[in-house]
């Protein structure tokens, strides 16, 4: 043999052997339509592998294929176990995914060897909130090099994060760079806040802010891994000069997430604020992040306070704050920054506020009533604090919090009154009690520190009964003082009549249908403007989605809440208010005009963005009029005294013949009112951004329009920053 074909030769015959010495072995991938030869035990794991997320989890992603062990089978309270075939160890490491909850004796994957348990890990996730997202772990097994072991996997706990994932168990040479953990970053603050990169959608990180070792809030954050979807930011502006350090929990080798944090002198936007495609142009959001409820909802010092329910590190709901605007005229608004940051009591859950004008709290300072505000914190256990301010900007947390404890899981959304009859405090607060479905707790107090039941409404026998959110008011029935009713209403709008003595509230009337449409929820009024004109004004969260935006959800127009007679008795109208006409830009009106079938479009030079239109009609021989506006069609069936907005359905009867309907449409959504106000459809909505027009048809005959106008809108952001 030629000698230098000799190390070529060896060359060939070994390099396969080193390339199989290398090569992962896959221990279980969970791929199939059954566990296999894995043992199970409960109920925790199910029959077999978990296709992903289960029914009530949170989004699972970070797991291999389309498979994974997923313990939360029938919720986070079922328990269990699944036990593997044995095998050999044949390689230096056993990498795998694990996920779920953290818990070092009840939560494990292990690795047992000559009948003990050798290794052990559980996941990352200790408190609520958190990601349901998958990280790479691995444990060096030289040591047991060709042992046989075998792995189980264990939940045996219940409540909160009491579940583990596991996939993609592979025996390997190579160790696997696994996620850095409790990663931190010192700087020092010289600028009022801080960018943080956000991609929507990436694996929820959690982000902590510690100030002279003190933790100041923790967040769970879908922290950009490279560039981000926009910049969430954080005021540290308390903090200036100060060291803050921030740490990540879990971050990936390759993630800049942390590095990417900067400060800076102004926030940063995506485009320009207020302008961006999918912001609504007369209906208050968020600069940035996820809103929900309103909260906290106030006059103040000759300012309407609007508190919201916002995520300001998300596009999605989460991180529970309480998020501020202010406005003079209830339509412009200027956002300032969040107020009630969660702490250890929990994330902050809705709630409402109040002007303690005799200073019974005595939060007030110098003869200033102080705004106090009674909020959820949602911990374990959940609980009812206050806050207060005496210049509607900053806001101290009581010292004494909280002002109620628990009375069962979930109970939450104190919306608090002053009672004048008998000079105290009274709360609304959603209670689920086991025995008797969702009920509505009272309490009264002489100060807002101190609570007393007083009673309980509900809906025995248990028929679910107005379900979170409450609000309670009182209301002259059309408009005479002496003929007084108390309105007690829930999150889906729906509202019951009754009378209340200051400790019971008695329905006459239970269960009235309120919105009349889709994706509204969770409205309130806003408290103390009795002072001012008496008005009671309500505005509900508008669920419109806006993706590919850096905000998203925003809120309905704000709208009178009246009692107006009907055959069967009071009944609740909705009226936008009239500060909206400030908004108009220019009228274009048909008044008096009858309109046939086939006739012209009497708006065909009517062109806007965000557009409001009125229409009083007798509809005559019509048997439909139909307006159209930005392509949303709204439709009045006359024959079943019937609207149709936008395909949705709702009834609107005529009243003395006539039907008078006001229609707002913006970017995002419509709202349209009729039959007096008994009728009031919100709906999301989005139409094309080159749609702006206007058009009014008569259907079938012809209608006789006593007012019909239409009215371009100035948008509310003008000048805002
Ligand atoms: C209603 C609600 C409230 C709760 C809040 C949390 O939308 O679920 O009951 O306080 O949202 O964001």
């Amino acid at each position: 043999m030629n000698p230098r074909t000799l190390p070529l030769l060896l060359l060939t015959l070994l390099l396969p052997l080193a390339a199989r010495a290398a090569e992962d072995l896959v221990v279980a991938d969970f791929e199939g339509e059954s566990y296999g030869a894995w043992k199970v035990t409960g109920d925790a794991f199910g029959a077999a592998p978990a296709p992903g997320t289960l029914p009530g989890q949170m989004p699972v992603d970070g797991f291999n294929g389309k498979g994974l062990v997923n313990s939360f089978n029938k919720g986070d309270d079922a328990t269990g176990s699944l036990t593997s075939p044995p095998f050999r160890i044949q390689r230096k490491y056993l990498a795998f995914l694990i996920g779920g909850g953290r818990n070092e004796s009840r939560l494990t994957f292990q690795l047992w060897v000559d009948g003990k348990p050798v290794r052990s890990a559980t996941g990352p996730n200790s408190q609520s909130g958190g990601s349901e997202s998958l990280v790479q772990e691995s444990w060096d097994v030289s040591e047991f090099d060709r042992r046989m072991a075998a792995l189980r996997i264990v939940d045996d706990a219940q409540g909160g994060w009491g579940h583990l994932n596991v996939d993609h168990i592979v025996q390997t040479d190579r160790k696997p760079a696994g996620p850095r953990k409790d990663v931190t970053r010192t700087l020092k603050a010289r600028r009022p806040y801080l960018q943080i990169p956000i991609k929507n959608g990436a694996p929820k990180r959690v982000l902590t802010l510690f100030v002279n070792g003190q933790r100041i809030v923790r967040n769970d954050v879908e922290l950009a891994p490279g560039t981000p979807d926009w910049w969430a930011v954080m005021d540290i502006g308390a903090w200036k000069g100060k060291e803050l350090v921030l740490q990540v929990d879990t971050l990936p080798v390759e993630s800049q997430g942390l590095d990417l944090i900067y400060e800076s002198s102004v926030p940063a936007d995506q485009g320009p604020l207020y302008k961006e495609p999918l912001r609504g142009q007369i209906h208050f959001s968020p600069k940035r992040g996820w809103n929900n409820d309103p909260n906290g909802m106030v006059y103040y010092n000759g300012e309407y306070h609007l508190f919201f329910q916002h995520n300001p590190y998300g596009w999605g709901w989460g991180n529970m704050h309480w998020g501020h605007a202010v406005s003079r005229d209830l339509v412009h608004w200027k956002e300032l920054g969040d107020v009630l940051l969660p702490d250890d009591f929990g994330p902050m859950f809705s709630g409402s506020a109040v002007v303690d004008w005799k200073n019974t709290s005595g939060l007030g300072k110098e003869g200033r009533p102080p705004m106090v505000l009674i909020y959820t914190a949602a911990g374990n256990p959940t609980v009812q604090c206050i806050a207060s301010s005496t210049d509607g900007r900053n806001f101290t947390k009581y010292s004494g919090n909280p002002v109620l404890k628990q009375i069962t899981d979930g109970n939450r959304d104190p919306k608090v009154m002053w009672h004048e009859p008998t000079q105290r405090w009274v709360m609304v607060l959603y209670v689920e009690l086991p025995n008797r479905g969702h009920t509505i707790h009272f309490f009264t107090s002489p100060n807002l520190k101190d609570w007393t039941l007083a009673s309980i409404a509900d809906g025995l026998p248990k028929s679910n009964y107005l379900f979170e959110c409450p609000d309670f008011f009182e209301l002259p029935v059309d408009g005479t003082s002496d003929q007084r009713r108390w309105v007690l209403l829930g999150a889906n709008s729906e509202y019951a009549i009754g009378t209340f003595d200051g400790t019971r509230f008695t329905p006459e009337q239970s269960r009235l249908p309120g919105h009349r449409g889709q994706g509204f929820y969770a409205p309130q009024t806003f408290s103390d403007i009795r002072a001012e004109d008496g008005r009671r004004i309500q505005i509900g969260w508008f669920q419109t989605e806006t993706k590919g935006m850096s905000f998203n959800q925003s809120m309905t127009v704000p709208i009178e809440l009246r009692l107006g007679s009907t055959a069967s008795g009071p009944r609740m109208t909705f009226t936008p208010v009239r500060e909206l006409e400030g908004l108009r830009a220019r009228t274009f009106q048909a008044d008096g005009r009858t309109l046939h079938a086939g006739d012209s479009n009497p708006f065909a030079k009517v062109r806007g963005d965000a557009l409001e239109l009125r229409a009083d009609f007798e509809p005559g021989s019509a048997r439909e009029v139909v307006f159209r506006v930005r392509g949303a069609t709204v439709v009045y069936d006359v024959a079943k005294e019937e609207l149709v907005v936008d395909g949705h359905k709702a009834p609107a009867p005529l009243r003395e013949g006539r039907q008078a309907i006001t229609i707002y449409a913006d970017r995002t959504g419509l709202e349209v009112f009729a039959s007096g106000g008994l009728t009031y459809v919100p709906k999301p909505f989005q139409p094309r951004a080159e749609d702006q027009s206007v058009e009014v048809d008569v259907k079938g005959g012809s209608a006789v329009f006593r007012t019909l106008r239409a009215y371009p809108l100035r948008s509310i952001w003008k000048g805002s920053r």
